[in-house]
């Protein structure tokens, strides 16, 4: 924690000229920074495209700079970098006072009768949607799940349909995505940032065209919530911030749970008998879609989950800027240094987790609590003033797809095939998760 020590300087790893250790942390973050720790200890001085870096590992450390209890932090100067160009008015990416006045305003959007809203415009969209699934054969889960979560993001998110427009529109997802971790930092074609930064002009004029109706009725849906959600003292966003932040959402919302619910599909593959546990529990519910008040009889898919969330968080670090001179373990952080967090690196650590490799729901279990040794160590969703606004509303939609799907297929795949993972910028399988779908 943070103590008013004298300053020794840190262990320093930058790695090959420039470039530093930037294609190690995307090829694999787990192995990289578990090398830096054996090495090094938990705070390492490292080099990224020329930028000096700070890797801070650790519970504590993530409870130190997500916290930000003395305001040591920016995420602007975090993640504006990677993202300001494709997602510029993001959320995610504003310091205070804009970013509480933001978010004051933006969870209206996630409240309780809100989210009950939006599981009945889900439910039956997941039920068409995974009919469709072709079974007795070879299935791709990635693009299978990609399709059906976009596809449920424009009814909940948007309250439509995608129409002709639907290829673009996700072709201009995936681009501005992309881009977040482009080489080429330039918007110069054909390169990713190029992509990225028309893939966001076409969504500015898509959703500005779509505008005027979302103002002018109220709709159980992101866009038209957003449209119409004040503060207490009445605040209301401009036109500018919703387009913004409908956009910045989007690609929250879509890879992440695309990412997670993909990781369940592996995992339960590979440990059939909680497949079969789990579909034992969703057949004892008695019905075949969820209700907002079932989500908490799921307890077994609830521990599925987190360990999903825990082996592959869909982000597996997060950036900040120093923003004042602190001191961390005895360490001085210099403002305008980039350091970075590492929950997959916290999901590993055999401290906090027995057998940390292993796929074991149960640790979560209220007979063995693992999880709770320390309040920053299972942080998939972050922590403290950005923690993800949306926590609830992807349990929400994880749990209703994997409520329905474990009720309709079954699925498996070579005992010996492991899931190949591109783990930066959001995690996915490299070869989509081929398995064998069958119909129950
Ligand atoms: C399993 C799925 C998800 C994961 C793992 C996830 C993870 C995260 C993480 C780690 C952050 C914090 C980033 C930081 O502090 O730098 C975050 C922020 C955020 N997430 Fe999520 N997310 C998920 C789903 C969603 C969904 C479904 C939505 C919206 C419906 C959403 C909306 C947001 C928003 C708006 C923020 C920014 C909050 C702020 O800065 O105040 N997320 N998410």
């Amino acid at each position: 924690m943070q103590t008013s020590a004298a300053a020794p300087t840190l262990p320093s790893a930058k790695g090959p000229f420039f470039i530093g250790y930037l294609l190690d942390f995307m090829r694999d973050p787990l192995a990289f920074t578990q090398k830096l720790e054996k090495e090094y200890g938990t705070l390492i001085e490292t080099r990224i495209m020329g930028q000096n870096f700070i890797v801070m590992l650790g519970p504590e450390a993530n409870q130190f700079v997500l916290q930000d209890r003395e305001g040591n932090f920016s995420s602007f100067g975090g993640w504006d970098p990677y993202i300001g160009k494709v997602f510029p008015g993001a959320i995610m990416s504003m310091d205070d006072p804009a970013h509480r006045f933001q978010r004051r305003i933006m969870q209206q959007a996630f409240k309780k009768p809100a989210l009950t809203a939006y599981i009945s415009t889900m439910n039956p969209k997941i039920a068409s949607g995974i009919e469709k699934w072709k079974a007795q054969g070879r299935f791709q889960v990635f693009p299978g799940i990609k399709q059906l979560t976009l596809d449920l993001a424009t009814g909940v998110f948007m309250g439509e349909s995608l129409g002709p427009e639907a290829d673009k529109v996700n072709k201009a997802f995936i681009d501005t995505v992309e881009a977040s971790l482009a080489y080429i930092r330039y918007p110069i074609p054909p390169f990713n940032m190029w992509k990225g930064v028309k893939g966001r002009e076409f969504l500015l004029s898509y959703f500005k065209k779509l505008l005027p109706a979302k103002k002018a009725t109220e709709t159980p849906d992101f866009f038209s919530q957003f449209c119409h959600a004040t503060d207490e003292d009445g605040a209301r966003f401009s036109d500018k911030e919703i387009i913004d932040h409908m956009i910045f959402l989007m690609m929250a919302a879509h890879d992440t749970t695309t990412s997670t619910l993909t990781t369940i599909f592996y995992t339960l593959a590979k440990h059939p008998e909680w497949q079969q546990r789990l579909r034992a529990s969703s057949l004892a519910l008695g019905k075949t879609q969820l209700d907002y008040d079932d989500l908490e009889k799921l307890e077994e898919l609830d521990w599925v989950m987190k360990e999903a969330l825990r082996l592959y968080p869909a982000l597996t670090s997060m950036p900040r800027m120093v923003a004042k001179d602190c001191v961390f373990n005895g360490h001085a952080l210099r403002k305008g240094t980039i350091i970075g967090v590492y929950p997959i690196h916290t999901h590993h650590m055999p401290e906090y987790w027995s057998n940390p490799d292993n796929f074991d729901p149960e640790r979560f279990s209220p007979a063995r609590v693992e999880n709770k040794k320390h309040m920053f160590q299972w942080v998939p969703f972050g922590g403290g003033a950005h923690m993800c606004l949306g926590q609830h509303f992807a349990n929400l939609q994880v749990k209703s797809i994997m409520h329905q799907v474990l009720l309709k297929y079954r699925w498996d795949i070579a005992p010996d095939y492991v899931m190949p993972y591109q783990m930066v910028p959001i995690a996915r399988p490299k070869d989509g998760l081929p398995v064998r779908l069958h119909r129950l």
